[in-house]
Order: structure tokens, then C-alpha cells, then sequence
């Protein structure tokens, strides 16, 4: 017997401490059994596209896949969602292969996502997993850049794992950092600044996260010094780059992030590889960084790559694109939740 769930029915039951350590459960079983997983597979028509994120874990007892379509323009250099279908989990049982849930919607992981903003929801808990095994414990000071659904999630799940008493937060336009600053004070108590000047988001911050949907940098590695972390969150595909008309693959971070950063993880270096993903694959092809030295989360996770050497070290996790491993790691807690709780229809 199956479930059929609706993400809806698990508001309030779901913790970002619960999410994150599953999604890090579900890359420690992609790191023992890689050919268990695949990157994120897309296709595209125009501006219409379907995503399918495949992966098992066989610790977590369970395997499947997500997936999600949506239509997209490009305006002023940036990406926008013109529509975004809801997003459906299928998990089977890895040990059985019986069907185990389908779940229909991204999961209510945070209080402020309204319902049609529901998408997405998990990867700023990809991100909290790579940024945990690399940024100092003692981050105090967060450098937050852009203002919109990811910024908001990326700001909430990095104080969940780092004792974040500061926010600095740039996006380009003045109202949008007003609008962030008021609304997220409701949910965090900590102190939140917007600031003006971009550099002045990573002056001075410990951890520096950039949550945009730009095509072109907002983070220039003349600006880091020793001992920062830095989270970026935009990629590109093929598919993007002929839609969008862009000369150049999307960038969020400059050749400079890659060149001062003493270590890059990234989520699995195959997406970046078939994607064709500018912030590794540019400056990688111009010889400032190589693939052989970028190490990936389940890597670290399962102790076969090294983290963080130093307190001195400037590090950058390319998160390169949520995983199925990922999202059958949420799958799995998902599961438990409702057999316990009596959520879903039998089918
Ligand atoms: N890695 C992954 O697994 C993954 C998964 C899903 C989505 N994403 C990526 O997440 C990104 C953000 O999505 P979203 O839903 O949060 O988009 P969104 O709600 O449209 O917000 C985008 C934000 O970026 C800001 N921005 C744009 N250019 C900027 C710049 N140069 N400097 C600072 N801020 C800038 C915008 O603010 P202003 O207009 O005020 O500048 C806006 O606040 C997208 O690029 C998407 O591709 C990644």
C-alpha cells in the first residue's frame, strides 16, 4: 500500500533541523553508492521545460525520483519563473521496489512561503548541509545577496546551523531590501541591515551567501578575506543560455571567488560537467581551478575528501544544483511523518 500525500497536510510537522539532517542523510548515501544517483536530467522547448532528479538511498530505504516543469523568461539580465507547476516526489521502497508515497508539492519547510510560493523549498537545505561542512563554527556575521524566495529560505536555514546574530543583505533595488529587512525581522531575531553598496554585504561577513537570480556576478573575489565562507546558488544549463539569447553562461560569482577560494565543494561534479555550468566551467577551462580538486558533498560526508583545513581558509560551495539523493532524503522523513501523524489517502 502507498500514500498519496499533499505537501500541504505536513504544515507545521516538518523542522528545517529534521530536513536538514535528512537531505544530509540522503548525500552520505549518495557518497557510499554514487551509481545510486544522477544528476538532475532536463528538457526544454522554448521557454517550457521538465526537470526529473533521480536517486536512491539504500540506508534511508528508499529510491525514486522528482520531478518539476515550469515556463521562463529572461528580463534585465535576469531569470524569471512565468509559471512553476506544482512539484511531485515519487518514492519507492529501495529493499522492496514496492511504490512507498507519491507526494504532490514542494515541502511547507518554512512559515513565510505562501502556498503559491511553495517551490523550491529545498535548496536552501542543500545549501545549509554543504555550507555546515565547510564554514567556521564561529560564523557570527551573514553576507546575504538578493531579497527574494531564496534569499529568505537561505537566511533562515544558515542561522538554523550557525550562530548568526548579523545580517547584511544587498539586492539592487532599495525597496526590495527595505521590504526583506521588515518582513524577515517577523521570523529571525537578529539584527538585519540592508546596504547599498554590494562589497559592503561581504565586508566584514563571516559567512557570505549569494541567493540571486542574476546572469552576471554579484560577488567579486577582490572583496573576501581569509577565513570566509561563500555559498552560491545560481547555475545555467544549455538549454538556459539558448533560451535566454545569453553570449555567456549565467554567473553569480567571478573568476576571483574561484582563485582565492582555498577549497570549492560542490553538490555532485558531473551537473556542473553536462550543464555546462559558468562559475566552475569558465574559469576551470581557463586553468584557474581543476575538476580534480573540487570535492564533492557526499565525499566529505562519507570521509573520503577532506573540509575545512583552516580557520584561515576561504571556502566556496558551488551549490550546483539540488540532487534526487537529496530529495529522497525528504522523501523518507516525509514518509514517517505521516504514518505517524495518519496523514495521506492509501492507494
Ligand atoms: N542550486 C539550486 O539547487 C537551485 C534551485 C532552485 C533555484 N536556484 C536558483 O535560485 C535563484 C534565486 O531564485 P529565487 O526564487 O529566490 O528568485 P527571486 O525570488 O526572483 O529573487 C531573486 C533575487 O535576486 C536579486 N538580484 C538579482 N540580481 C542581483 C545582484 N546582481 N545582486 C544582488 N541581488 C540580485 C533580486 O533582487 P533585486 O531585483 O532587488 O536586485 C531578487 O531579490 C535562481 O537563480 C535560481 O536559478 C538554484
Amino acid at each position: 500500500m502507498a500514500l498519496l500525500i499533499d505537501s500541504r497536510d505536513l504544515s507545521g510537522l516538518l523542522s528545517i533541523e529534521d530536513a536538514i539532517d535528512a537531505v544530509r542523510k540522503g548525500f552520505t548515501d549518495q557518497g557510499n553508492a554514487p551509481s545510486f544517483s544522477a544528476p538532475k536530467t532536463r528538457i526544454q522547448y522554448e521557454d517550457r521545460r521538465i526537470t526529473v532528479h533521480p536517486g536512491g538511498c539504500p540506508s534511508l530505504e528508499v529510491s525514486g525520483m522528482f520531478i518539476h516543469a515550469e515556463r521562463f523568461t529572461f528580463n534585465d539580465d535576469a531569470q524569471q519563473y512565468n509559471g512553476a507547476g506544482r512539484r511531485v516526489y515519487v518514492a519507492y521502497n529501495s529493499e522492496t521496489a514496492e511504490l512507498r508515497a507519491i507526494i504532490v508539492g514542494s515541502l511547507p519547510i518554512f512559515p513565510f512561503d505562501r502556498f503559491e510560493e511553495t517551490f523550491g523549498t529545498e535548496t536552501s537545505i542543500t545549501s545549509a548541509v554543504g555550507t555546515d561542512l565547510l564554514a567556521r563554527s564561529d560564523c557570527k556575521v551573514l553576507g546575504l545577496y538578493g531579497t527574494g524566495l531564496q534569499a529568505r529560505r537561505h537566511l533562515v536555514a544558515m542561522s538554523t546551523i550557525r550562530p548568526i546574530e548579523k545580517v547584511m543583505v544587498y539586492s539592487r533595488s532599495e525597496k526590495n531590501r527595505k521590504k526583506f529587512v521588515a518582513e524577515m525581522k517577523n521570523y529571525c531575531d537578529l539584527e538585519i541591515c540592508g546596504v547599498d553598496d554590494p562589497q559592503d554585504a561581504t565586508t566584514g561577513a563571516d559567512l557570505i551567501c549569494c541567493a540571486t537570480n542574476t546572469n552576471v556576478p554579484a560577488l567579486y573575489g577582490d572583496w573576501l578575506s581569509p577565513g570566509q565562507h561563500v555559498t552560491s546558488i545560481v547555475n545555467s544549463t544549455k538549454g538556459v543560455k539558448e533560451q535566454a539569447g545569453l553570449a555567456k553562461a549565467r554567473r553569480e560569482i567571478d573568476d576571483e571567488v574561484v582563485r582565492r577560494a582555498d577549497m570549492i565543494l560542490v553538490n555532485i561534479r558531473e551537473q556542473s560537467i553536462v550543464e555546462e555550468h559558468g562559475d566552475l566551467c569558465e574559469p576551470i577551462e581557463q586553468g584557474i581551478a581543476s575538476w580534480k580538486d573540487i570535492v564533492e558533498l557526499g565525499e566529505v560526508l562519507t570521509g573520503k575528501a577532506e573540509g575545512r583545513a583552516s580557520k584561515d581558509q576561504i571556502t566556496l560551495f558551488k551549490q550546483n544544483s539540488d540532487q534526487g539523493v537529496g530529495f529522497m532524503g525528504l522523501a523518507g522523513l516525509v514518509c514517517d511523518i505521516a504514518e505517524n501523524n495518519g496523514i495521506g489517502i492509501e492507494i
